[in-house]
């Protein structure tokens, strides 16, 4: 039997240090996945750059040719035009900072029926939104990490997949903890990846959160 790689579309908007990581492992034949394109709300993202050295398509949905940036629904429905051209098996948002409306999740979810996830920097249900690892220290939390969850219409609050956490050391900053939970999501998001592919997670059934620990 052939082993079809699950079709991926991305969705960044910054660094896409995660989405190297998916790159790299797709390079060397870690994960069977096929990254079918990126898609980009910033033409400055070094996301782009990214995708580009790896020729993956690119699509910038960011200013119109005279320079105004796109209004949310246009970006929305652009996006989705251009997953209804490539059909993904699964939409991943690695980095996406713009929140989406209930068009594009229906849009996606329902009229495309493609699975969708996010990858964010806390542990979930706790700390949805920005600023995440500031948030944690002013609260004096002594866990933090990172959660991957099916997108619906309410921010960060769909079925939670996986998570990796970590423990708050006492001089953490801001900055030493972006860098620690991003080195988590850089295991946590291909894994999850691959247990959607192997069926270890069935995205139409999902029974359980699977939590992994860092003593690091
Ligand atoms: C990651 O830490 C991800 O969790 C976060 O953006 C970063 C992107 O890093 N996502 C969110 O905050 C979504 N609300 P990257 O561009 O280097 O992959």
């Amino acid at each position: 039997m052939k082993n079809i790689p699950l079709k991926l579309a991305i969705l960044a908007s910054g660094s896409g240090s995660n989405l190297q990581v998916l790159i790299d492992k797709q390079l060397n034949n870690e994960l069977n996945i096929d990254i079918a394109c990126v898609i980009c709300n910033k033409e400055n993202a070094y996301a782009l750059t990214r995708a580009k050295s790896a020729n993956i398509n690119t699509f910038i949905i960011d200013k119109d040719d005279t320079g105004k940036p796109y209004k949310r629904v246009e970006f929305e429905q652009r996006a989705l035009d251009i997953l209804r051209q490539l059909q993904p098996d699964l939409v991943v948002l690695a980095g996406f900072m713009k929140i989406l409306t209930p068009l594009f999740i229906g849009g996606v979810n329902n009229d495309l029926n493609i699975p969708m996830i996010n990858l964010h920097p806390s542990i979930l249900p706790a700390y949805k939104g920005l600023d995440t690892h500031a948030r944690v220290l002013k609260s004096g939390e002594r866990l933090h990490g990172c959660s991957v969850h099916l997108v619906t219409e309410e921010l960060d609050a769909g079925q939670i997949l996986t998570q990796s956490v970590l423990i708050v050391k006492p001089n953490d900053t801001p900055t030493t903890l972006q860098e620690r939970v991003h080195a988590l999501e850089h295991t946590l998001l291909p894994r999850t990846i691959d247990f959607i592919i192997k069926g270890v997670i069935d995205l139409d059934d999902v029974k359980q959160i699977y939590q992994f620990f860092s003593h690091k």
